[in-house]
C-alpha cells in the first residue's frame, strides 16, 4: 500500500454513523487500521453498525494500534433530546436510550482488538452532545456526517423544521468541534471533514433551508482550517450529490422516476454510492492529505465542477 494511508492508533467519531454514508465511511476508517466511534441517534442501529464491523474485520490484534487506550469500562449513555429526528424522514427519529456504548477499548470487546464501538448521541440537543464528548475519550478524527433533510417548499415551509435543520446540520458540528478540538491542537494533530451537499453549493429544489444549514458548513470549515493549521489539525468539506441512498430512494417511492431523470443529468450518468463519498473522507483523514485543508470537495459524477 502507498505511504501514509494507514490511521492504526487513531480514534474516529463519525456522526450519522449508522446511516447509508456514516456507515460506509467507519467501513473504510476501519479497513485503514482507526477505531470507531459509530455516534447516531438510532442507538440500535449504530449498535448493529459496530457489531457488523467488529465481525467482518481481520484478526483481532492483526494489525497495529490495538491496544485499549481507554479507561474504566464505563456505560455511556446519553439523555434523548427534543424530539429530534421525528421529522426528518430519513431514518432518525430513534430517541438514544440509557444503554449506549462503550468508550474505545473498553468494556467487553476490550482487549479483543475491536476497531468499533458506539455511542448515542442526540444531536439536536446540546446537553446530549455535552455529555458525549465528556464519555468518547480523546478523538484524533471527527467526521460531522449526520443530517436531516425536508424536503418542502420554501415560502410554504415549516420554520420548526428549519430549526430542527439547524440544529442537526450546523450547530451540533459547531458544538462538537467546540468541545473535541482542542484535544487536537493539544495532541498537535487532527482531522476534521464536514459532509455538505452538492445542493448547498447548486442549490436543490425544495432545499432550501436544508442548503441554508449545509452552506454554513462551507464558511465554519474554513475558518477552522485557518485557527487550527498550526496545530497539524487539517479541516474540510465533502459535498455528496445524489447517493443512491434510502434518502433518495425514499424520494423515488414520492415521485417515480425522478432518481432515473437525476441520473440521467449526471456526467457520469449513474448516481454515487454511500462508498464513492467515504473514499474521499477517509482519504482526507489520513497523512497523504496533511497538505489539504479548507477545501470543498464534491462527489457528484460531475455534476458540481468547480
Ligand atoms: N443521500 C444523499 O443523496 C445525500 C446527498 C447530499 C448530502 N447528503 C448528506 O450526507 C449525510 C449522510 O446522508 P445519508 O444519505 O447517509 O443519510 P441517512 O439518513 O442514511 O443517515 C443519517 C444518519 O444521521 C442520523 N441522525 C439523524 N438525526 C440525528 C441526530 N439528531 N443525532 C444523531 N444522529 C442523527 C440518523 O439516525 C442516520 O443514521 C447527511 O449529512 C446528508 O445530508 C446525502
Amino acid at each position: 500500500m502507498m505511504d501514509g494511508l494507514r490511521l492504526d492508533g487513531r480514534t474516529a467519531v463519525v456522526t450519522g454513523g449508522a446511516g447509508a454514508i456514516g456507515a460506509a465511511v467507519c467501513r473504510d476508517l476501519v479497513s485503514l487500521g482507526a477505531r470507531v466511534v459509530v455516534a447516531d441517534v438510532d442507538e440500535p442501529a449504530a449498535a448493529a453498525t459496530a457489531a457488523a464491523l467488529n465481525a467482518a474485520r481481520p484478526t483481532p490484534g492483526a494489525g497495529a494500534g490495538d491496544g485499549a487506550e481507554g479507561g474504566p469500562g464505563e456505560r455511556a449513555g446519553t439523555r434523548s433530546g427534543d424530539g429530534a429526528g421525528t421529522r426528518s424522514g430519513d431514518g432518525a427519529g430513534t430517541r438514544s436510550g440509557d444503554g449506549a456504548g462503550m468508550r474505545p477499548g473498553d468494556g467487553p470487546d476490550a482487549g479483543s482488538g475491536a476497531r468499533a464501538t458506539h455511542l448515542a448521541v442526540d444531536l439536536a440537543d446540546p446537553a446530549s452532545i455535552e455529555e458525549f464528548c465528556a464519555r468518547v475519550g480523546p478523538v484524533d478524527i471527527l467526521v460531522h456526517n449526520a443530517g436531516i433533510s425536508i424536503v418542502e417548499p420554501f415560502v410554504t415551509g415549516d420554520p420548526a423544521g428549519w430549526d430542527l435543520m439547524w440544529r442537526v446540520n450546523l450547530r451540533a458540528p459547531m458544538l462538537l468541534t467546540k468541545l473535541l478540538l482542542p484535544g487536537m491542537t493539544e495532541r498537535g494533530w487532527g482531522r476534521l471533514v464536514f459532509v455538505s451537499s452538492d445542493g448547498a453549493r447548486a442549490g436543490s429544489g425544495g432545499e432550501g433551508a436544508y442548503a441554508a444549514t449545509k452552506a454554513g458548513l462551507f464558511g465554519l470549515a474554513k475558518t477552522l482550517a485557518r485557527e487550527a493549521a498550526r496545530a497539524n489539525v487539517t479541516s474540510n468539506v465533502v459535498c455528496p450529490g445524489p447517493t443512491d441512498t434510502p434518502m433518495l430512494r425514499r424520494i423515488d417511492a414520492e415521485k417515480p422516476g425522478l432518481v432515473d431523470k437525476i441520473a440521467r443529468g449526471i456526467p457520469l450518468r449513474r448516481l454515487g454510492t454511500p462508498e464513492d463519498v467515504a473514499g474521499l473522507v477517509a482519504y482526507l483523514c489520513t497523512d497523504r492529505a496533511a497538505y489539504v485543508t479548507g477545501q470543498t470537495l464534491s462527489v457528484s459524477g460531475g455534476v458540481t465542477m468547480q
